[in-house]
């Protein structure tokens, strides 16, 4: 049987990919902005989740943003789903052998800064894998004793601001601190994650990024804060809402990665 790799390249032969991007809560619009788009779902691709979430699409597309070759994930699959860290092993590691140098990963996320109302876009800084697991527990030799320092890489996070005051989108910076969810934190959680130095708390984007850095990709992230911490506000919090809020926030956050990526290599 194919591997997902050879599967994509059957599907678009002779296309290759410059950057990676995974879509979160309420971004999966973006796989609009992609031009001759080849769309093929996760389905079709061994190794790859069928995501249980509500606003996870599961469908990969290959085309271009800005003129820049890119592969969107539509969709993720969580910890919270099966207990499992690995859950995007598949597929991380599968925009790489397809030509991924710099991966983009997205999320929706709590906000530990008053300062940082619902509606805004934090690019993660740093991160603190709060959860304790990993999705390189089951391996063997050196690689999997992964360097984590400048893991959201330093240019990139350059590029992004250059990209925030081109499309004049406020961004905030910020370090997120995983929770394993599904359940949201409760108010004790998120004084705990104040003290530790965290700006936003969710439940995603942490074992992919230790993966990407395992395979040499290069990280960007960012957070579309969707609600105030638990605990911090009056708002009850719930999937809908955390739905409801990305998808009318998500407008600025895309603006800011289409510049981002259609700049990549001008
Ligand atoms: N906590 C964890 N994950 C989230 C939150 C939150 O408050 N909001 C959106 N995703």
């Amino acid at each position: 049987m194919s591997d997902a790799a050879d599967i994509i390249a059957a599907a678009k032969p002779g296309f290759r990919p410059k950057i990676g991007m995974i879509l979160g809560s309420g971004l999966g619009p973006m796989a609009e902005d992609v031009k001759q788009a080849t769309v093929i779902d996760y389905r079709d691709l061994p190794g790859f989740p069928q995501p249980s979430v509500e606003g996870h699409a599961g469908r990969l597309l290959l085309g271009e943003i800005g003129g820049t070759p890119v592969a969107v994930l539509q969709g993720r699959a969580h910890f919270y789903e099966h207990g499992r860290a690995d859950a995007m092993k598949v597929p991380v590691r599968t925009l790489r052998a397809i030509g991924c140098d710099d991966v983009i990963l997205t999320n929706a996320a709590g906000g530990l800064d008053p300062a940082m109302q619902p509606g805004s876009v934090m690019m993660i800084t740093d991160h603190i894998n709060l959860v304790q697991s990993s999705p390189l527990f089951d391996e063997s030799g050196n690689s999997r004793f992964v360097d984590m320092v400048g893991a959201y890489d330093s240019g990139l996070r350059e590029r992004a601001r250059d990209a925030a005051r081109a499309t004049g989108v406020t961004l905030h910076e910020g370090v997120y601190v995983w929770f394993s969810g599904p359940q949201f934190e409760t108010p004790a959680e998120v004084r705990f994650a104040r003290l530790i130095g965290g700006t936003a708390v969710g439940m995603s984007t942490v074992p992919e990024v230790i993966l990407a850095r395992q395979a040499g990709v290069k990280v960007a992230g960012f957070s579309i804060i969707t609600n105030l911490g638990a605990g911090m506000g009056d708002a009850p919090l719930s999937h809908e809402q955390t739905m409801t809020m990305a998808a009318s926030a998500a407008g600025a956050l895309r603006r800011l990665l289409n510049h981002m990526i259609a700049d990549w290599y001008a």
